[in-house]
């Protein structure tokens, strides 16, 4: 299927490992021009000479710390320097965060800083230069809402879902699409060292229909469709590439 993505621009954030880099390798095979953005340069470096290998279209990367204050404002310059106009913008850099059931307030505020503020800036700085060109497609990478135990990330991913749909809602009009995507347990350095030696094996056949975690690939290709023109009439949506995880445990 012709996903019509070709010749587009998109912003990828957390774009050096995992999910990000997935996704930013996906929508480059699909002739997008991708501002890849994260802090290792060496692992930014890699997803250049791994997009350009495969046939794709050689990404920019940019090498920022988004949670510098000015790091939102930084990438968004950046894109509209080098892509001229973006067309998507996929928020997807943070980390889980778990906390005691009282967790150290600097720990909340990171996460909330890192998992929501700076996303929402990112996008309110691209926001103008999207309502202006009447069309965009953005997608926000969130988190489940129905863990048993405190997670910081967990709870800033909350309030990205709330804004999201308050977006989507506003920018229907600019032909702006705005959704989620809740992965389950995708395989990845973010989520490798809760599950360690035969525990992932043993939770994925107990709580998993599809028994075992996810790819990150499985994410990126939701989020392909979901930015492409193939999805022009989705928006206000929360995805859910999870296996099968979620279920009442009877
Ligand atoms: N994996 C899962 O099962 C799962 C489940 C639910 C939600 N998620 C969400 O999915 C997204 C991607 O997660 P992942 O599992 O792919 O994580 P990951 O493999 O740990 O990758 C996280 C990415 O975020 C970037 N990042 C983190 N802090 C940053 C900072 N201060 N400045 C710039 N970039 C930063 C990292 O880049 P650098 O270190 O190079 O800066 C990296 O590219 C996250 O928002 C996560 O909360 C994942």
């Amino acid at each position: 299927m012709d996903l019509y993505l070709k010749g587009k621009t998109a912003v990828v954030s957390g774009a050096s490992q995992g999910i990000g880099r997935a996704i930013a390798k996906t929508l480059a095979l699909e002739g997008v021009h991708v501002l890849a953005t994260a802090r290792n340069e060496d692992l930014l470096k890699s997803l250049e000479a791994e997009v350009v290998a495969a046939g794709g279209v050689s990404p920019i990367t940019l090498i920022q710390d988004f949670v510098a204050p000015d790091g939102p404002q930084k990438i968004a310059s950046a894109a509209l320097a080098s892509l001229g106009h973006v067309d998507i913008l996929i928020n997807n850099a943070g980390r889980s965060r778990p906390l005691d059931v009282v967790g150290a307030e600097e720990e909340w505020s990171a996460a909330m800083t890192l998992d929501f503020d700076r996303h929402r800036q990112l996008t309110q700085q691209l926001l103008p230069h999207l309502m202006e060109r009447k069309t965009g497609a953005i997608v926000n990478l969130a988190s489940t809402y129905e863990l048993r135990s405190i997670n910081a990330s967990a709870v800033a991913k909350a309030a990205v879902v709330v804004w999201s749909k308050q977006l989507s809602a506003q920018l229907g009009p600019y032909g702006i699409r705005v959704n989620c995507l809740q992965p389950g347990l995708i395989d990845t350095e973010n989520i490798r060292p809760f599950f360690p030696g035969d525990e992932r094996r043993k939770f994925a056949e107990r709580e998993i229909a599809l028994g075992d975690f996810g790819a990150p690939q499985d994410v990126a290709n939701m989020v392909t469709f979901l930015v492409s023109p193939r999805a022009r009439y989705i928006t206000g949506t929360v995805a859910v590439v999870d296996g099968g995880l979620r279920h009442y445990p009877f």
